[in-house]
Formats: C-alpha cells, structure tokens, sequence
C-alpha cells in the first residue's frame, strides 16, 4: 500500500513536471471565479471587432483604439459564407483575411475570443452559413443530420487547422484564449427536443476533440456539455448563472446599441446604462465582458443579412462605423474598465459580501487574502439619487447607477457621472466633384429572348440564383382579345402578385408599373393594382429582388424567397386569369452584372450614354457612373446617397454595399439613462432617411479618377450624389462643480485627503486640429446636451469670456470649475454646472 501510494506521489509529481513544460506557452483554463491564464484569474473586458466589416488598413488603428479604450480581449465571428464561396473554394484575402486580423491582435498585445459558430447569426448574410450547403442532399442545418454534422466539422477542422498552422492558439504562444462553437442554439435545441440535445452534444464533443488547448465557448445554451462553459448574451447578465459551479460567469454579447434595418429608426443606448449593467455584471461575481459590437462597422457588398438589415453596422458602438472615436461612450467606458482593474486582485479572490444599505441600495465587497478589498455601491431606484452610508462614509449615488470603490474607501468611477468630454461627429461636403457622367439601362424589351429557361411554375427564388445575384426576373405574357370589354369601357384589369419577398418591381410592356417592400419582420409581399393591358401580347416582368437573406430563426434555411405565387389577373371578360402555371422565362440577374459594368477592367464592353440626358433619364433600371478625385485630408468618407431610390453602389469596383433612400418610422420619444434598457426606448432619426451615408474606405482610392458605378432600382437623381468627410467638429464638456455644503457626490474623496481639488473641464480636438471658436459656455444651471446646450436661470455672465480666453487656439484646455474663476457666485447655494460647447477646426483653416 505504502510503495504504491509513493509511486502515485512519483506519477503525480512526473505528471506536474510535464505540465509546467507545456508552460512554456501559457495555458488557459477556467474555475468558478474566472478564466485562469499562466495559473492568473483574470477580470477580462472584451469587444466585438468584425473582420470582414472593416478594411485591413484599419484594422491596425481601431484594434489600438480598443486597446487604449481598456480592453484586454478582441472578440470576432468567423464567416464561414464568404470564406468558402463554393465548396472547396477557399478565400482568405483582403478583408477575409483572418490570420492577419489576429496578428494585429497580437502584434498589439491582446487575447482574441474566436467565435467560429459556424452558424454567426450576426446580421449576416444566411447567419455565416453559404448559400451551397442548403442544397447538400439530405441537409437540415443545426440539428442531429449527417450531412450538416460533416460539412460544419470540416469547416471548423479547418479554420482551427489554420489557427494552429500560425501558432495562434495560447496554448501555442498566440492571442486566442477562447472559443465558441455554435451561437445562442438554446432556445432552438428545446424546440428541436432530442435532435437538438444530441447535436449540441456532438458539437461540443467535436469541438473539445480538436485538442486547441484552450477552453471553449457556448453562449445562451443552459445545457452546454462540460467542459463547454456556457455564456451569456443580453443587454442585462447580472442574474446568468453558468450550469456548474466551476464555470466563470461570462458575458459574451454586451450590447452596445443594436443594429438597423431600413425603414427603421436608429437605436442608441446611453452609456450610463451600458456601464451600470457591466459594473453590476461584475459585482455579480461576473469575469468577463464582450461588448457587442465595440466597433460595429459596415456590411459592405452583399453581406448584410435580413432581410433589410442596413449597409450601416454602427450599432451605437464605442469606436463608430468609420472608426473614430464615440464620446462620450468611449471615454466613458475606459474609466470604468480602469476602476474595474483596479479593483481586480479583490475581485478575483472572493465571492461577495452583500449588504442593504437601503430599499433599492446594496453594497457589494470583495476581499483578497492579501487584504484587498474592493467595493460596488449600486442604487437600482429609477428614479432618486440617494445617500448612503458605507464603511464610515456618506457616498451619494444617483439613480440607477453604481459607484466604485477599489480600495472599500474612494469611489474613483461612478456609472452615471460622466467625466468624459463628449463629441460631436458631422458630415461635411468635400472639395470632391463627380464628373463625366454616364448612363446605360437595363433593356427591358429583350429579356426573353435571353433568358436562362423556362418552367411552368414560380420557383423559389433562391433555388434559381443560389444568391449570386439579389435580382431575378419572372418574365410572361398574355394575349388580350380585342374583344375584351375593359379596352373600351374604360375599366382596368387588375394584377395580383403574391411573393415571399423581399421587394418587387412589376413591368407591364416595359414600364414600371409599380413597385412593393418587405420588412424584416414581415417578408411576404403582394402587388394589388390595375394595370395597363393592350390588345394583343402583353408582357408582364416582375423583378423580385433579395435583400439580404435571414441570418435567425428555427430552419430559416428551408424559408422561400421570391414570387411563389398567386399571380392572376382580374376584370377580364371570363373573370380571373390565373397565370401561377403559365410559362414563366426566368432571367439570373441584371445584364449590367452580367457584363461586370461596375468593374474597372470591363468598362469597354458597354455602351454608356453622354451625361448630358440624366436630368431626364430618371428612369427605373439604369445604371450610373461617374469619376471623381480623392478628396484633401485623412479624414473617413461617405456617399450621400438621399438623392437616389434604391439599388447598388461600387467604388473602383468594389461594393459599397445596398443602398435605399427609406425613411424611419418609429416613435423618437425622450430617452432617459434610467430603467431597464430596451432598444425601442432610445431611437432617434424618426421621419429620416434610415441611411443616408455610406461608407468609402480611403484605402479604396486612388488621388485621381476614381471610378463610381450605381444601379438604380427606381430613379433618383445621381447628380445630387456627393462625398463626405466624417469628421469631429466639436467638443463637449458637461462637469458639476463641487459644493462643499450640497450634496455632492465627490465629498468622500474630499474627506480622505483634506485637499480637495475642484474638478476641471477638459476640452480636446483631435490631432491636426485647434478650438476656433466657442459656440456654448454656462457656468450655472444650464441644461441639454453637446449641441443642444442652452442657459439655464443661473448663468455666469462671463462664461464665455472666461472659456474662449483659456481654449481659444489651443489643441487642449483645461478650466477649474470654481466661483473664483467666474469672479462671483452667480447663484449661491445652487449646485452648479460647466457646460461648455468648442468648434474645432484644422490648423491650417485658422493659421490661414
Ligand atoms: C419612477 O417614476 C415613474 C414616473 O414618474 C413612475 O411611474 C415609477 O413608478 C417610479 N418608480 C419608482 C421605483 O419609484
Ligand atoms: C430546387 O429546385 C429544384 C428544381 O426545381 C428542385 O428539384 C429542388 O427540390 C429545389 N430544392 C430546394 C431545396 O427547394
Ligand atoms: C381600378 O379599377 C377599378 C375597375 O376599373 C376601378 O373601380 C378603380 O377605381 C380603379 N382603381 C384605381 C386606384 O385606379
Ligand atoms: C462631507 O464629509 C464630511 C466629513 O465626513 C461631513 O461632515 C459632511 O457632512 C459631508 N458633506 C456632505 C454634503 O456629504
């Protein structure tokens, strides 16, 4: 027994000489309290950076914007659809190039969570998956079936084979120290019952058997298979608790904002209530955050999932779709990832300690052996700021906010008391003309005769274009006796077109007729109209046109598209004239994709027309192209694009993406910080275009002669189309002053030190930049926000004298908020604020 046991002492210590060998690259594992990197916990805070929805010249830029925003982690999908455009057909180029996006990770010294999937859902086009493996014989997606199980572990054997083949595992010394497979499949798996049970099962067990070295990943799945650790999605995760008591509790999705859809509002969700749940996230003994998205960025081509999902992906993120900076989102958010770090050796070592400190008020304290202790005070009241008491000392939190405290002492952050300078992003006109014009239109008059074939019946679209094109043509015509009475009675026939979506235009004789929509929620369509009939043969075209497939809901593979029918007409002589199983000519596409119009090398091939018949040629179908010159500066660039309809944009032959000139409906009420977050709580842009604005990566351009090309569904006026710069025009700041006999939330650091320092206001432009001028200053009771400021009934008289003396031409000022300052107390025993409003513009503009 004695020798045995020794000789177990021997296996164990051999076995914990191999493991410390293997430390050479670090491993990750977990416990219950958090991801454990080279035997460290960590308190990890992480951001959604999408590859392919940015160009690699920006990578580099945005991913060390993250970095100085406070995050440790780069989250990204993996989009299996355009990294296996055919079966077999691999493309890891350009924005698809994977490998060097988690080099510049790397490079920048941060870990990567790799959400392979494959299934992303992520408003992508089909949810990641290519259009080819729904028609593998036998297939179902995302269950128990053979055919799915095979070709997703051959997808994911590979992307991890790749991984591996670049040393981009930590466990190889690479950033990647998470994965996920699958995407929120709970609620699908209980729909699907047993299937569903088994597939997850077999997916984790697949998953864990490509032996990565590090843990994987499955969010919104309460049942994921050890040792899987199951995560958490959602705009709120405090009350997520993992499937066993040693998993960490992880939020995978943060929701920043959320994603648009045209015809929709656009959503923003205040940063006060994004850093009120990730702090009491982690005052739940949470350990790791992924905002979604931290740069959302755009769908550019034909990658934007839906149906309407827009070419825009902003999603309120803290770094915008152009990757500039958000204040004060940004900002803001850094502050509470350093108070969050600071409080991380306490965090990591204890479970808390809860205490009431009043109805809706708790305190959370975490303590380390080492005798760190740390603290969250969270006021859940919606609507009153109150004062508690904690650790001998008044703290005063305001509504729905926390406060923290990484030392039990000093509240260094709290949720609802911005620090940060806001900033106010604008379009400006640039010094760029589009110039020489030209048009060609589609031909209507033809597309029998070279369509691709027949069939009599209405198929489902994607069946025919397997999404090669969003357009397909349903062509077919009637014979109208003269004796039909409505050619002389004066009466109309009318068409009924029932499709499945996603938009319709319907061509009598070659003529707009008109024209319907879908919307996301709702992709059925029908055409209800009288119509124009001849005696004789009558063509009827209807061109149905995709926009963006479904990336969500249970099978939404097997979902149709398309005119699947009825089509009949009515008010003829014999009544109705059901045309469902009549000879319909089916046509893939548009001839101008057909002979690569929007390509830079195939320009030849088409008869363009002079520039000179556009202001009459507002026709439907017609494409447009023009030239233009990169426009001065560094500055991001969009296309307004308000004075078109709807249709396709490229650049130098690339896609710009989908564009249509849809205005938001929705209710754009006040949005208040406060109360359980919802989207539809904070939309702005009502009555507006959804889009207007589309992004050009610079790196598209050449300094002379840049090729435009569009395709215009509807008509619009393509000389109205200009380029944009995006840039930052001005900078806010918004601070209380502190009063020592108010109530003031700054009053414990106060007491700690004695030497209390009045807060400060800092303003600064970007580099390149200079404060031109002030446009609002109030030292007292002003109200608004950046843009909106406006006096309140305190007001200092020389506000403005005493801001535009110390700002005015500097890059950077600083002005200490204290009566002194502003001569007098403008309104005495009034908490009073600085809200201060500064244009900045180019040092050359001021200089010159
Ligand atoms: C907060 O105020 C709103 C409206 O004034 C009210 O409906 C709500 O009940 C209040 N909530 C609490 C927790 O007092
Ligand atoms: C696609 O179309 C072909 C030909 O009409 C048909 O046989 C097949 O069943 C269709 N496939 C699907 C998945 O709808
Ligand atoms: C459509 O035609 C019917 C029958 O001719 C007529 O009564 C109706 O007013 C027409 N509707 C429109 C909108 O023109
Ligand atoms: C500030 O702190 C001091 C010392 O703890 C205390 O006497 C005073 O009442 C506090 N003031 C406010 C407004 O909280």
């Amino acid at each position: 027994m004695e020798t045995s046991s020794i000789s177990r002492r021997i296996l164990l210590f051999l076995i914990a000489v191999q493991l410390s060998f293997e430390c050479i690259h670090s491993i990750v594992t977990y416990d219950g309290k958090a991801i454990v990197i080279n035997g460290r916990r960590r308190i990890l805070i992480s951001g959604s950076i999408h590859y392919a929805r940015s160009t690699p010249e920006m990578w580099e830029d945005i991913i060390m914007k993250a970095k100085d925003g406070g995050l440790d982690v780069i989250e990204t999908y993996v989009f299996w659809n355009v990294h296996e455009p055919a079966p077999g057909v691999y493309n890891f180029e350009g924005r698809y190039n994977l490998v060097r996006f988690l080099k510049t990770v790397q490079k920048a010294g941060l870990y990567a969570h790799l959400r392979i999937g494959p299934y992303v859902c992520a408003e992508w086009n089909f949810g990641g998956f290519p259009v080819w493996l729904k028609y593998v014989p036998g297939i179902s997606f995302r269950t128990d079936n053979e055919p799915f199980k095979w070709a997703m572990k051959g997808f994911t054997e590979r992307i991890v084979k790749l991984m591996k083949s670049e040393n981009l595992f930590e466990s190889q010394g690479g950033p990647i120290i998470l994965s996920q497979i699958e995407n929120e499949y709970g609620s699908l798996d209980k729909r699907f019952g047993g299937a569903g049970h088994k597939y997850i099962t077999w997916a984790s067990e697949m998953a864990v058997g490509l032996r990565t070295g590090v843990p994987w990943t499955m969010c919104k799945q309460d049942d994921a298979p050890d040792p899987v650790i199951n995560t958490c999605n959602g705009f709120y995760c405090d009350a997520f608790i993992p499937n066993k008591p040693y998993k960490p509790k992880l939020w995978t999705e943060a929701w920043t904002g959320w994603f648009t859809e045209f015809g929709g509002a656009i959503y923003k969700r205040p940063v006060q209530d994004i850093a009120f749940a990730v702090a009491r996230f982690i005052q739940k003994g949470g350990s790791f955050v992924n905002y979604y998205m931290y740069h959302g960025g755009t769908n550019f081509g034909r990658t934007a999932g839906g149906p309407f999902v827009t070419t825009s992906y902003d999603y309120d993120a803290p770094i915008d779709e152009y990757g500039l900076i958000r204040q004060p989102k940004y900002g803001h958010l850094a502050e509470l990832h350093k108070a969050i770090k600071q409080c991380e050796p306490a965090l990591v070592s204890s479970d808390p300690i809860i205490i009431s400190l009043g109805p809706r008020q708790q305190a959370h304290i975490f303590y380390s052996r080492l005798g760190h202790c740390a603290a969250f005070l969270s006021n859940y009241d919606t609507n009153n700021s109150v004062r508690v008491l904690f650790n001998q000392k008044h703290h005063n939190l305001p509504q729905w906010s926390i406060s923290i405290l990484p030392d039990c002492q000093n509240m260094v952050f709290n949720t609802a008391k911005i620090g940060v300078q806001s900033t106010r992003l604008s379009m400006l006109r640039t010094n760029s003309v589009m110039f020489s014009w030209e048009t060609f239109s589609e031909d209507l008059t033809t597309s029998d005769v070279d369509s691709s074939f027949t069939a009599f019946s209405l198929l489902d679209q994607v069946n025919v274009t397997r999404d090669s094109s969003d357009y397909l043509w349903y062509t077919t015509s009637i014979d109208i006796a003269p004796s039909e009475s409505f050619l002389y009675n004066g009466e109309h026939p009318r068409l009924l077109v029932q499709s499945s979506g996603h938009a319709l235009h319907v061509f009598i004789n070659g003529k707009l007729s008109g024209s319907v929509f879908g919307t996301r929620e709702d992709r059925r369509i029908s055409y209800k109209e009288n119509i124009s009939l001849l005696s004789g043969r009558n063509k009827i075209a209807l061109l149905s046109v995709a926009m963006g497939l479904s990336n969500i809901g249970g099978h939404y593979e097997s979902w149709e598209t398309g005119v699947l029918g009825p089509v009949v007409i009515y008010g003829l002589n014999r009544g109705k004239l059901d045309l469902t199983h009549t000879k319909w000519s089916y046509r893939i596409g548009l001839k101008g994709e057909a002979m690569g119009v929007a390509l830079t090398n195939r320009m030849s091939s088409v008869e363009w027309v002079q520039g000179s018949l556009i202001a009459e040629n507002k026709q439907p179908l017609t494409w447009h192209k023009a030239y233009f010159n990169e426009p001065d500066g560094n500055e991001p660039l969009a296309l307004d694009m308000s004075s078109m309809g709807k249709g396709q944009v490229w650049i130098n032959g690339q896609s710009i993406g989908r564009y249509w000139t849809a205005y938001a409906t929705g209710d754009c009420q006040k949005c208040h910080y406060t109360g359980t977050y919802r989207p539809i709580k904070c939309q702005v842009g009502c009555g507006r275009l959804t889009q207007r604005w589309y992004h050009v990566p610079r790196s598209w351009l050449k300094p002379t002669d840049n090729l435009l090309v569009l395709f215009e569904e509807l008509g619009g006026d393509p000389t109205g189309i200009s380029l944009a710069k995006r840039s930052m025009t001005s900078v806010c700041a918004d601070v209380f002053e502190y009063h020592p006999n108010i109530n003031n939330w700054r009053n414990e650091s106060f007491t700690k030190t004695q030497t209390f320092h009045n807060p400060k206001i800092h303003l600064q432009c970007n580099p390149g930049l200079l404060i031109s001028s002030i446009k609002f200053a109030s030292f007292g009771t002003p109200v608004g926000t950046c843009g909106t400021f406006q006096q309140g009934s305190c007001h200092a008289p020389n506000s403005f004298d005493v801001i535009s003396k110390r700002c005015i031409g500097e890059e950077r000022c600083a002005v200490t908020i204290s009566n002194t300052n502003f001569g007098q107390d403008p309104c005495p025993n009034t908490l009073k604020r600085l809200s201060v409003e500064a244009v900045c513009t180019p040092t050359s503009n001021i200089r010159g």
